[in-house]
């Protein structure tokens, strides 16, 4: 009989350390789930929607757990009590083949319990795509790497007469049902907000919808929730419900026009911004003509700072040091089209001057 190589001194730290990166793996998926800041908590649920959605899901899931205890507990069983025992001998056992019996009955409850989540799935799925009465209606654009916001003209009941474009942060009254019309203009992104309500594909040339609702006032963040190049993760997004008194600010000042400057750092800043063709691809409601039509559209800037969040939601807007930053690096964001050229520093400071005018 030849006799079994001891195992080498290399090998067995080799094994202990699989078990241990196997083990903190497993205990780091484990913690992940409890966050206590998990802001985009899709079992948080924080309006009707997300609530139609987690109605059924928890149901499913103890389906689900029922389903695995039954499997997994005749699995183990069976190994446990028909396993190899030392005095058996080195026959195989009778062989069984087939029981019609028992392939009937795993054949048909599994597709009663689906049918069954299908009874109450699908009138949900139908809910949710029906567009609600007397919703605030918004235009949605996602692009590489920020996503685009266009209440139309004419929404007397939300207090906008005229149109208002912003970009990242998409403002909503608390309590009202919101309809999004969206479309993309490069490749595939996914609206999400997680807490408001599921994923819904931006797709080129087509327009999908989707509704939104917040029950309380609060911000409620979001993201692209479908690959779509080098800063897919940096496409975040942020839904910030208003409660009636502030909603009726926001619209109010985002119906003026910040006035543009006439003197000092800000008009020198002003003046940079057009030489350097940020005019071209970012708007600013009356400060100058026309976008060029040939540029990438860029985020509106019209009412910048109202915005906590830029470029794609993902640096603070209320620490200058993220925009100057910014503005010395736009590729510090991956893929972004921004090209500025290089800026003195008395170059950002005027330009700072100017977009904090932009209110
Ligand atoms: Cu847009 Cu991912």
């Amino acid at each position: 009989m030849a006799e079994h190589a001891p195992l080498g001194h290399a090998e067995r730290p080799m094994g202990a350390w699989r078990k241990l990166v196997g083990v903190a793996l497993a205990l780091a998926l484990l913690a992940g789930g409890c966050a206590a800041d998990a802001p985009q908590d899709t079992l948080d649920p924080a309006g009707p929607y997300a609530e139609q959605i987690d109605s059924l899901f928890m149901p499913v899931v103890w389906v689900a757990v029922a389903v695995f205890v039954l499997v997994e507990g005749v699995i183990v069983f069976a190994v446990i009590r028909w396993r190899r025992r030392p005095d058996d001998d080195d026959e195989l056992p009778v062989q069984l083949h087939g029981s019609t019996k028992l392939e009937i009955g795993w054949t048909v409850l599994p597709a009663l319990v689906l049918g069954l989540i299908a009874v109450f799935t699908i009138p949900v799925i139908f809910d949710l795509n029906e567009k609600p009465a007397g919703a605030l209606e918004v235009d949605v654009t996602g692009q590489k790497y920020w996503w685009g916001f266009d209440y139309p003209e004419g929404q007397t009941d939300f207090g906008i007469s005229e149109g208002i474009v912003t970009a990242n942060e998409l403002h909503i009254p608390a309590g009202e049902p919101v309809y999004l019309t969206m479309t993309a203009t490069d490749v595939i992104h996914s609206f999400w907000a997680p807490r408001l309500n599921g994923k819904r594909d931006v797709v080129p040339g087509r327009e999908h919808t989707w509704s939104l609702e917040a029950d309380e006032p609060g911000a409620y963040s979001g993201q692209c929730a479908e690959f779509c190049g080098t800063s897919h993760a940096n496409m975040r997004l942020k839904v910030v419900a208003h409660d009636p008194a502030s909603w009726e600010d926001w619209v109010s000042e985002m119906q003026t026009p910040p006035l543009t400057p006439l003197a000092g750092a800000a008009a020198e800043g002003f003046e940079l911004f057009q030489q350097r063709g940020c005019a071209a691809c970012h708007r600013i409601e009356g400060a100058y003509e026309t976008v060029a039509p040939d540029s990438p559209s860029a985020p509106d800037l019209t009412h910048l700072f109202t915005r906590d969040c830029f470029a794609g939601c993902i640096y603070d807007l209320n620490d200058r040091a993220e925009l100057e930053a910014w503005l010395r690096n736009p590729q510090r964001k991956a893929g972004s089209l921004m090209v500025i050229g290089e800026l003195t520093e008395d170059d950002i400071d005027s330009l700072y001057a100017y977009l904090e005018t932009l209110e």
